[in-house]
């Protein structure tokens, strides 16, 4: 039973038909393609405003890409120190901006500490050319530890990007999952809170690698098809990456799948409260837990899949999906209100 990843889990039927489907004839090539068009489209729907719309297959491609729109080769991203960006991508961001340097922040459950961002950024400025120019802010949302930024702290995120005039990134590989928990709407937890450049995951809720970039800020957007193509992700048959795409956003699709999964996760937390150690507030998919060495040894001999945290040996990371079933909960409920 995995509840190691939701990049684990199948592709959603309805999306592996939308590629069926698509898979008819020929089309234009290199994003020309109808699909494509309908895409960005429902996007500009969705957001309820202009934006300009790159799908792509993996999300280190949108962070990457996005980090080339708004951060010379001298400047300087902030994120948090467990940023995907900062500690899963290889190096990405900073090999595609030619050299821009990240700067890993502190801040607990995931979230860059705002008072710390806010103090670090003012002291900056002062060392003229020997420091690098501070250019982007990247917030992940929902975090690496499964939490979010609320919209309050999204605008307080605002503010420090205003009173500085960087850019601000939303890593939203899990966009569904946290919009699905704060229930606004897509344009309150992105554009109208000051965010620039979006990358929207759709592959860990029931797409088949399938991601897009979506900048809200047309002076970013100058030479982004340029920097795509440089950057070896401009797809030729791209109508099977935004195919999935458009039946991802057809009829809230995207939206029930995560809601499923935050549902599956608390399920998992209302069944477990008082038996296991929560590290971080279950606010989406993901659930990080302290457990007895003897129950993961014993969770692990029954079947149950996940993974045990990298600095630790007693917390383990659940991660519910739009496959799981309920009955696969309650079976990891009860093993571990029976280990206990
Ligand atoms: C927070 C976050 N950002 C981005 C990604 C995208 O990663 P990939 O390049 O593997 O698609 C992931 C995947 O694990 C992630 O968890």
């Amino acid at each position: 039973m995995n509840f190691r990843s939701d990049n684990e889990a199948p592709v959603h039927q309805a999306i592996m038909q939308a590629l069926l489907d698509a898979n008819q004839g020929f089309t234009e090539s290199y994003g020309y393609d109808p699909y494509s068009e309908q895409f960005t489209e429902q996007c500009q729907q969705l957001f309820e405003t202009w934006c300009e719309v790159l799908p792509l297959t993996t999300g280190t491609a949108a962070n990457s890409i996005a980090m080339t729109l708004a951060c010379p080769p001298y400047g300087s991203i902030l994120c948090h120190e467990h940023s995907h960006l900062n500690a899963d991508e290889c190096g990405a961001p900073e090999f595609f901006t030619a050299g821009a340097k990240l700067i890993p922040l502190p801040g607990a459950h995931g979230k860059i500490d705002l008072p710390h961002l806010d103090r670090y950024l003012a002291g900056t400025g002062t060392h003229g050319e020997h420091e690098c120019l501070p250019s982007v802010i990247s917030i992940t949302q929902c975090t690496e530890s499964g939490t979010l930024y609320s919209l309050d702290e999204l605008r307080q995120l605002q503010a420090i990007k205003d009173k500085y005039g960087l850019a601000l990134h939303m890593d939203g590989a899990r966009f569904a999952n946290a919009l699905s928990t704060l229930g606004c709407s897509p344009a309150a937890m992105t554009w109208q809170a000051g965010i620039d450049m979006l990358s929207f995951g759709a592959t860990k809720n029931g797409a088949m690698m399938a991601e897009a970039l979506i900048v809200f800020n047309p002076q970013l957007t100058q030479q982004i098809k340029r920097l795509r193509k440089r950057a070896g992700h401009l797809i030729s048959k791209m109508r099977y990456v935004s195919a999935q795409l458009c039946a991802y956003l057809q009829d809230d699709l995207w939206l029930q799948l995560a809601q499923h999964a935050n549902q599956m996760a608390q399920q998992f937390h209302q069944g477990t409260t008082g038996a296991v150690e929560f590290i971080h507030p279950v606010e989406a998919n993901e659930v990080f837990c302290r457990l007895p060495l003897a129950m993961i040894e014993s969770l692990q001999q029954q079947g149950f899949e996940f993974h045990v945290w990298p600095g630790s040996d007693d917390i383990i990371r659940l991660v519910f999906s739009h496959a799981t079933q309920t009955e696969q909960v309650n079976q990891l409920v009860t093993a571990i209100k029976a280990h206990g």
